[in-house]
């Protein structure tokens, strides 16, 4: 007697190769134009199925939860996983993996690169040429901050925050400051040449603030208005943690006040919606949700979360889980 494939429904578009692979264990039924389905047509397709890959796009929560009693895993293709009710899943005996370590690198780079970008105004730079207003050399045209040699100051030393201090310290001379709920073993902080400190000095001093923590309640507004107001007039500040770690609003005063000097965005309160504040001023630089967007890395994103439900549903035992089964 032949046993029917367990129901995934993969939520949004993925690779073909890896979808082909789901197939192969499971009753897929994959979102095909890859909108961004409603919680209502998000329940209606997970009704009766063991497991989900989904991304950051698809909220989990109690509602899902109870209206789908037979879901066993959801599998994100994130690292991050603040789309997840974790606490409603331990309750209701879901589990969910993320795919931490395949992303760390790229994240790191693009890290690196919108630092730069905002430090060294490229951006700006590039809309004024191709608006055709580039006249001449001028001592001061588009004249940035420095990024060798300065402090660099990490808001969460995470996997990508340590990438970040590597490439700061080893890469361009930079101080590395950090503030973390923990601080690195003797071991990490040697290798990431960072100096552990509180989060006061860690906005008063850094003339590049990145943010790589995790979403929680918790550090919601990490970055708002007081903090805003603790940082120096020429630093920059870069977020490719999560939209609602920084108060888009206060930040937008801040940055047309010249309070501090630019910052550079890849995640944003209520994406894909941006402030219309952020976008009226000239000094940011904002990017899609792509940190992570390199073609090698979002394969490997794509496989782990691919990975994970084959590991659970047909073995018994997956690969990342953020919590208990
Ligand atoms: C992550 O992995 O959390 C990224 O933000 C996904 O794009």
């Amino acid at each position: 007697m032949s046993k029917t494939k367990p129901r995934v429904v993969v939520a949004r578009a993925v690779y073909p190769d890896v979808l082909a692979q789901l197939q192969t264990y499971f009753d897929i039924q994959a979102n095909q134009d890859d909108e961004v389905w409603s919680p209502e047509r998000l329940i209606a397709t997970l009704r009766g199925a063991a497991g989900t890959l989904t991304t950051g796009s698809e909220r989990i929560d109690a509602e899902v939860l109870s209206a789908c009693p037979e879901l066993r895993i959801c599998a994100n293709m994130a690292v991050g996983f603040n789309n997840f009710d974790v606490p409603a899943m331990n309750a209701a005996g879901v589990l969910a993996t993320n795919t931490p370590g395949v992303l760390t690198e790229t994240t790191a780079d693009f890290g690196f690169a919108l630092l730069m970008a905002t430090a060294r105004r490229i951006t700006e730079g590039e809309h004024f040429l191709r608006a055709g207003r580039w006249t001449k050399w001028s001592y001061d045209l588009f004249a940035g901050q420095d990024v060798h040699g300065t402090t660099l100051g990490i808001l969460g030393m995470g996997r990508i925050g340590q990438g970040i201090a590597r490439r700061g310290a080893h890469g361009f001379g930079m101080q590395v400051i950090y503030h973390n709920r923990s601080r690195l073993s003797p071991e990490l902080e040697a290798d990431c040449k960072a100096r552990y400190v509180s989060k006061d000095e860690l906005l008063r001093s850094a003339d590049h603030l990145m943010l790589v923590l995790p979403y929680s309640p918790a550090a919601h507004h990490a970055i708002g208005e007081a903090e805003l107001a603790l940082m120096k007039p020429t630093a920059t500040l870069v977020n490719i943690a999560r939209g609602g770690i920084v108060d888009d609003a206060a930040l937008a005063r801040a940055l047309r006040e010249g309070r501090i000097a630019a910052a550079g965005l890849d995640v944003f309160e209520g994406e894909p919606q941006v402030h219309p504040d952020l976008l009226a001023v000239p000094n940011v630089v904002l990017t899609p949700h792509i940190a992570s967007a390199s073609v090698p890395t979002r394969r490997a994103m794509a496989q782990l979360a691919a990975d994970n439900l084959v590991a659970f549903l047909v073995h018994g035992k997956p690969l990342t889980p953020v919590n208990p089964e």
